[in-house]
């Protein structure tokens, strides 16, 4: 897939009846399209634009650039404003698509000179497919082995500069060859709350929908520090303001929301505070291993401790400790449970 660099913050007015055909397509059009419309990561943006002017004023492709941290932090976002910043065209593929040498070879060989490569969740990629990366990154070389047994040999062909963009919400998977074949490493973090607001805030005026400060406050505060989810709460606010016949999303419209949806002012999903409950009901606030908390909630223990928990520690709900993980105090009260039976 290939996608030319867009630069127009699109502006939809006549709101609700804009005619655009679900989520997906909102989304596309949520997505700052320039530096100036990106809001928050502001030393990963200040990096990123010293690494792509340099890379311009010399007439040279940008370094190849790693970009991880946790789902719905605009790991894709940012590789396509690099290919906008660049007046790069931007391929787009994953790890797990990529499943033979040869698919890679295709997508390489059909580079043009300066294309950003854009692979997410790249720690998905397989060793014998990382083996073409490699030399492809280095010295811009695709190694094709012809042949089989005794007659085999290997082609080398050269393809153009490009630049190549991985993201992963997993480092640790990441092999070490490839990570350290990077120019530049950049660790996307959560966002601050204001700057979570201003996110929600300039959604709603693309989406064209009123929603005042007070909303914004209540959507900001359940979003998880987290663009993707602020954008996903602000849709559902707007479909709840639609159905109920309301004129603008306020503050009542915003609680009714997260109500409907089961997530409280914390952001917390049902599963999270079961999550919580668990360690506190049944083991006594911990500690307790994370793979019994995983078997407890029936969870593959991969997805307990990278997708469930950085939210509950960043919250300081939860501790990590040589023992198991442990419920903190303010587990207890956001739950509404007593602490007297723990020793603290
Ligand atoms: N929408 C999603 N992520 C965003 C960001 N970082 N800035 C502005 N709008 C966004």
């Amino acid at each position: 897939m290939t996608e030319k660099a867009n630069n127009k913050e699109k502006k939809l007015t006549g709101s609700i009846k804009n005619g655009l055909d679900g989520d997906e397509t909102i989304d596309t059009l949520l997505r700052p399209a320039d530096w100036d419309n990106y809001i928050g990561q502001k030393n990963v943006k200040k990096n990123l634009r010293i690494i792509i002017d340099a890379a311009k004023s010399r007439g040279e492709v940008a370094d190849h650039l790693l970009f991880y941290g946790q789902a719905g932090l605009g790991k894709t976002t940012l590789a396509k404003l690099v290919a906008k910043e660049m007046d790069s065209a931007i391929k787009i593929t994953s790890g797990p698509a990529i499943e033979k040498m040869g698919d890679l070879a295709a997508i390489l060989s059909n580079l043009e000179p300066k294309d950003v490569l854009f692979i997410d969740e790249a720690h998905r990629l397989n060793r014998m497919v990382e083996e073409v990366l490699y030399p492809a990154m280095e010295s811009r070389k695709l190694h094709i082995i012809i042949g089989k047994g005794a007659g085999a040999r290997t082609i080398s062909l050269d393809i153009p500069p490009f630049t190549l963009v991985a993201a992963t919400t997993r480092m640790d998977l990441l092999s070490e060859p490839l990570r350290s074949r990077f120019g530049g490493t950049f660790r996307l973090d959560y966002y601050d709350e204001k700057d979570i607001e201003a996110i929600i805030k300039r959604s709603a005026s693309i989406l064209g929908v009123g929603a005042t400060p007070e909303a914004i406050k209540v959507l900001a505060e359940a979003a998880r520090f987290t663009p993707r989810v602020a954008n996903r709460l602000l849709k559902r606010a707007r479909d709840f303001m639609q159905v109920y016949k309301e004129k603008e999303i306020n503050e009542s419209v915003a609680r009714k929301t997260l109500d409907i949806l089961e997530i409280d002012n914390l952001g917390l999903e049902a599963h999270d505070r079961m999550l919580l409950s668990i360690i506190i009901d049944k083991f006594g606030g911990g500690p307790v291993g994370l793979g019994t908390i995983a078997a407890s909630i029936n969870e593959d223990r991969g997805i307990v401790e990278n997708v469930y928990e950085p939210y509950l520690l960043k919250l300081g709900l939860i501790r990590r400790t040589t023992g198991g993980r442990l419920a903190e105090p303010s587990a207890y009260s956001h739950l509404g449970k007593k602490t007297n039976d723990r020793l603290l």
